[in-house]
């Protein structure tokens, strides 16, 4: 393995740089990803060679655009097991296709007295677009708690979950708390009780396997940046039934049948979906990332290099005295992120220091301020680990941490 993670190093030129006269320890993955060679090159030969609108025009390099852009499709429909590529819907990130569905299906289908169930530890993108909409359907928002691991209780969720509730929204895996939540389980649950699951897979596509029939999900989400691929490209994938019966979200260019003075028809999925030029460096990129993911990281071994790494760095982080990790703490339950705070010292004093020696870690409130302040906390920090990080380090992070800790200590007497 440690010689598959130099060959996967290898492909990202900016692991060689220096920050603030150290080697770069990259350790905020759970942000956003480095990108490897083989996607820039990808990308940059679509400048070079075909770039043109898709869709559109009839000349060569119109088609080759389309061409290529249809095959991501079909990658992406292939990479989640979708049964269909018209299940595949390109969005500007994970947030979007959030926002996506809660304008459209949510739109349609919730009205006032119903029930929409999410978790406590979701991401804003998958919090705040269903309490706006329960706020102007005059729906309920209810919470599905954490159990005394910091995971998601299953038991709160059986009693969350009725036959009141239209919609259930979760996360595949936390940003903070770095737990993997059963999807399947939640995703049946919801289905006994005639309601829709949605599931952020922003954290978790890109990190294990992920085959959304397998799920049972009857919505995914995911983004092209955290998962080794472009800025500003993601999925959202919807079973076909659900995509055919909801409202268009965005309108424009490329999504209708036929306009008239008085009124339009859509385009049949995906493209109702797709207004306007997409983002077609970001889908070539996409693909290019896909291919780098399953060939040459052989995507099954991401999971168990994280895993990996949480096993050697979680006791060596709980040795260090005042210093508190959040989420479940068996390895096997989540994946390379972990968040914590040092004593009293505030996370992006922290993160400053780090990064005096060249190491990256995300400070703040994780954009899960509900999930923090459920915790007891108004911030944290978080160091992310993917597959091109080592023991090294890991090491690094652990010595760095004490020499803070050393440092602010004098603050504090
Ligand atoms: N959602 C990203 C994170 O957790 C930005 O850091």
């Amino acid at each position: 393995m440690d010689k598959d993670i130099q060959r996967i190093r290898a492909e990202f030129p900016i692991l060689k740089k220096q920050v603030n006269n150290n080697l770069l320890v990259y350790l905020d993955n759970a942000a956003t990803t480095q990108m490897p060679q083989v996607v820039e090159e990808k990308i940059k030969s679509f400048d070079e060679n075909y770039r043109a609108n898709v869709h559109r025009g009839v000349h060569t390099l119109g088609l080759m655009a389309t061409e290529r852009y249809e095959n991501v499709r079909r990658q992406v429909k292939d990479f989640i097991g979708a049964k269909s590529s018209k299940e595949i819907i390109f969005t500007s990130g994970c947030t979007d296709s959030l926002n996506l569905i809660a304008a459209t299906y949510g739109e349609k289908n919730i009205k006032a007295g119903d029930d929409i169930v999410v978790s406590i530890m979701e991401h804003h993108s998958n919090l705040l677009p269903w309490q706006l909409l329960a706020h102007k359907k005059g729906a309920n928002l209810k919470y599905i708690e954490l159990n005394d691991h910091q995971e998601l209780d299953l038991k709160d969720a059986a009693q969350k979950i009725t036959s009141s509730t239209k919609i259930v929204a979760v996360t595949h895996v936390s940003n903070v708390l770095g737990c993997i939540n059963p999807i399947k389980e939640l995703a049946q649950l919801a289905h006994k009780n005639g309601a829709v699951i949605v599931v952020d897979g922003a954290q978790a596509v890109g990190h294990f396997e992920v085959d959304v029939r397998n799920l049972e999900a009857d919505f995914y989400a995911f983004s092209g940046h955290k998962i080794f691929g472009p800025d500003g490209i993601g999925v959202l994938y919807g079973k076909e039934q659900l995509l055919n019966e909801m409202p268009p979200y965005r309108l424009g260019g490329e999504m209708i049948a036929n306009v008239t003075r008085t009124g339009a028809t859509w385009a049949p999925v995906p493209q109702k979906f797709e207004a306007g030029t997409p983002n077609i460096e970001g889908v070539i990129g996409l693909g290019a990332t896909i291919d780098f993911l399953k060939d040459f990281c052989h995507i099954d071994q991401i999971k168990e290099h994280e895993q990996e790494l949480v096993e050697y760095i979680l006791p060596k982080l709980q040795s260090i005295n005042g210093l508190t990790v959040y989420g479940p703490q068996d390895p096997t339950k989540r994946i390379g992120v972990i968040s914590f705070n040092l004593d009293r010292i505030h996370p992006h004093d922290l993160a400053t220091a780090l990064d005096l020696e060249g190491i990256e870690i995300r400070a703040g409130h994780h954009c899960a301020q509900p999930l923090l302040q459920t915790l007891g906390v108004e911030v944290a920090a978080r160091a992310s680990f993917s597959i091109y990080n080592t023991k090294s380090e890991a090491n690094k992070l652990l010595s760095g941490l004490v020499d803070a800790k050393e440092f602010f200590k004098n603050g504090f007497k």
